[in-house]
């Protein structure tokens, strides 16, 4: 099996190399789990895992009201996530990896993790004896994730992305993933595409020394995911530029508020003609499938779209009846981009197999939005890294 994967993820990275690339635009095709139907545990489980990204405290139901579902939770997999190809070291060693807007550090598992990790065996694990390009760091690293620290060693290596040819990379080899909830991820590691001010120990990122490094004309990248995409067609991820055949229209650029996050002022978000959010900070997050909301707008909107609260700060919709929902605005840099009902209810599967509609507004105990896959997926994003700004237009 082990082997199978190793052949398959080579050969897809050799193709990958084949495609001749248009000027300086490198496209990562990304891969989506389109089959998969998630457990509600599972989209509990990214809620948990989202308030943890932000250091975010829950709020009851995280630590004491349905503690069987919070530890559930975080033992579930979190794979409702894009994930895409990578290599790192000479020869180059293949790895499926998370491009996370929402965070700033690269990571892999370490060949010498422990072999009790099942996160780490689970997946591709970079040996640096194996790498001729492998310079150590000694440094020790850790990131805190929901279930406890995902801990380890920097290293420097050559990190290649399609035909692009990173030099001098710092980034993590994990010896411990924390809990099991890397275990079933369909990716090995994380790409983080924040900016180097929230990256642990001020690591400069990926795409900084790609533009540093004058790998790209324009130093940009932009995610175009398809929400019922395949594993092999789930949308592209595209540094150096923007394909406009994968939107209509012009992008609507808005100033970033920091180069920290991907965190830019939002106008406000109108449902059924009412504002009811006006002047928010909101972060673009490719990490998360979901919308998060400030407490007032998360109250509000699920009980203008009529959902029924459980005790997990889930909101219940009716299937039979999700076509009657109202559109909802997300007014951004003057211009408005509507998600339909089909963009914002989730399905997910009880533990009987039966299917239930959950709201994807979730609730974030802050006063900011975060904006997932949800919205990324119905509005084409540029993060324009050069200028310091983020744009959207309806995805093709
Ligand atoms: C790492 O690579 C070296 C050199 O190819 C090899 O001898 C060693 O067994 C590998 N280690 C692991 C844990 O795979
Ligand atoms: C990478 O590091 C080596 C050694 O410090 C240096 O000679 C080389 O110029 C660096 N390459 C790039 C592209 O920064
Ligand atoms: C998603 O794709 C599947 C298979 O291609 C198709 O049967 C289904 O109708 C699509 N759903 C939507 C909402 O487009």
């Amino acid at each position: 099996m082990q082997c199978l994967l190793w052949l398959l993820l080579s050969l897809w990275i050799l193709c990958l190399f084949w495609t001749r690339s248009e000027g300086q635009l490198i496209r990562i095709p990304m891969q989506y789990q389109a089959s998969f139907m998630a457990s509600r545990r599972q989209h509990r489980a990214g809620r948990t895992s989202l308030l943890a990204k932000y250091n975010v405290v829950g709020g009851p139901e995280i630590t004491s009201r349905d503690n069987l579902g919070a530890t559930e939770t975080l033992d579930n997999r979190l794979n409702l996530e894009y994930a895409g190809p990578i290599s790192i070291g000479s020869p180059g060693q293949p790895f499926n990896m998370l491009f996370d807007t929402g965070s700033a550090n690269l990571w892999v598992p370490s060949a010498d993790c422990s072999s009790k990790n099942l996160a780490c065996q689970h997946h591709h694990r970079y040996n640096s004896s194996a790498s001729s390009s492998y310079v150590p760091d000694g440094r020790r690293f850790a990131i805190a994730y929901g279930t406890g620290s995902l801990s380890g060693r920097l290293a420097q290596d050559t990190v290649a992305i399609g035909q692009l040819v990173v030099r001098n990379q710092t980034f993590g080899m994990a010896m411990h993933e924390p809990g099991s909830t890397f275990v079933d991820t369909n990716f090995a590691g994380i790409v983080g595409l924040g900016f180097r001010a929230i990256a642990e120990q001020r690591i400069k990122p990926l795409f900084e020394n790609m533009c540093d490094q004058h790998l790209v004309d324009e130093c940009i990248f932009s995610f175009y995911l398809k929400r019922n995409g395949s594993e092999r067609m789930g949308g592209e991820l595209l540094f150096g530029g923007v394909d406009k055949s994968k939107f209509s229209g012009t992008l609507t650029y808005v100033p970033l508020t920091h180069a920290g996050y991907w965190q830019f002022p939002m106008d406000g978000i109108e449902l059924g003609g009412r504002i009811i959010s006006q002047n928010r900070q909101a972060i673009a997050d490719t990490g998360t499938s979901l919308l998060a909301a400030p407490p007032r707008e998360y109250l509000i909107i699920n009980s203008l779209l009529g959902g029924l609260p459980t005790s997990n700060n889930e909101y219940l919709l009716n299937c039979a009846e999700i076509n009657k929902l109202p559109e909802i605005v997300f007014i951004i840099g003057g211009q408005r981009f509507p998600l339909q009902p089909r963009d914002y209810v989730m399905s997910a599967a009880n533990d009987d197999g039966s299917v239930i509609c959950l709201s994807a507004f979730t609730l974030m105990e802050a006063e900011f939005w975060i904006l997932g896959d949800v919205f990324i997926g119905r509005y084409y994003t540029a993060f324009d890294v050069g200028h310091r700004r983020i744009g959207f237009a309806p995805a093709a």
